[in-house]
């Protein structure tokens, strides 16, 4: 079986002060894990959390990135920005990027090619809202927004994409998808990632559940099958909330 993959996305949180505090807690916690991990902290704060996190099992992210190179491209972040920084993971079409920010699949995708041809790695959010959920249209939106977000993606960089399951209805909502619910999901996004490059592929790629995933319920989430690790919102913001995750069995 594959170790479970753990990221906390901040979000519009914490300062750099709170950063350090929060790293310099979290190292003793989660030293010697078998679980991944990883912090996708706001651009401000990635500069002291990869120093911070240096040699210890953290990686670092952030949370958004730009396709272009270089340019007039007004409070855009660019790949190579964050690579000169030891960045390593960057989440890519959060919904809250799409429903605030115009953030569409093929946003999604210029992002996803960008960063995967600059040796970072992606971390890919698709999910339903409640209405589309209510309507029916779940595996339609799932279906869309994997293939079109990963329309030129290939096989071999795939090894380097992780996805992560978000629905809508489930962020900062305090109401989680049931395990079943969340498993099925995931089931259903492999599915069409072997349809698309191989079994081998869909089996290997990491796909994580988010969406009010907390100390609590992390253990009954890991637990299935289909489930690879968490992407973690407000959980994410407290150390001893966040460690409790990554040790969840
Ligand atoms: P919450 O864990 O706060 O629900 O947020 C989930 C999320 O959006 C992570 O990206």
């Amino acid at each position: 079986m594959k170790n479970k993959f753990i990221a906390g996305n901040w979000k519009m949180n914490k300062t750099i002060a709170d950063t350090k505090q929060f790293i310099n807690e979290l190292i003793p916690l989660v030293a010697g894990a078998n679980n991944r991990v990883a912090l996708c902290v706001p651009f401000t704060d990635l500069a002291t959390a990869v120093e911070l996190a240096k040699g210890t099992n953290i990686a670092i992210g952030a949370q958004n990135v730009h396709w272009a190179e270089s340019g007039a491209f007004t409070g855009e972040i660019s790949v190579n920005m964050l690579k000169e920084l030891g960045v390593e993971y960057v989440v890519i079409g959060h919904s809250e990027r799409r429903q605030y920010f115009g953030e569409t699949d093929a946003t999604v995708l210029k992002r996803t090619l960008a960063a995967l041809a600059g040796g970072l790695k992606p971390i890919v959010c698709v999910g339903e809202t409640l209405a589309e959920r209510e309507g029916g249209l779940m595996e339609e939106v799932l279906k869309r927004q994997t293939l079109e977000g990963l329309a030129q993606v290939s096989a071999e960089q795939m090894a380097d994409v992780v996805i992560a399951y978000e629905p809508v209805w489930a962020i900062g909502t305090g109401k989680t998808a049931t395990n079943q619910e969340a498993n099925d999901a995931i089931g259903y996004i492999r599915g069409i990632l072997a349809q698309k490059y191989g079994d081998e592929v869909a089996q290997n790629v990491f796909i994580q559940y988010g969406g009010s995933m907390n100390e609590k319920n992390a253990a009954d989430l890991l637990s299935m099958p289909q489930i690879d690790g968490g992407l973690i919102g407000g959980a994410s913001l407290v150390p001893e909330k966040f460690q409790a995750i990554v040790k969840a069995k």
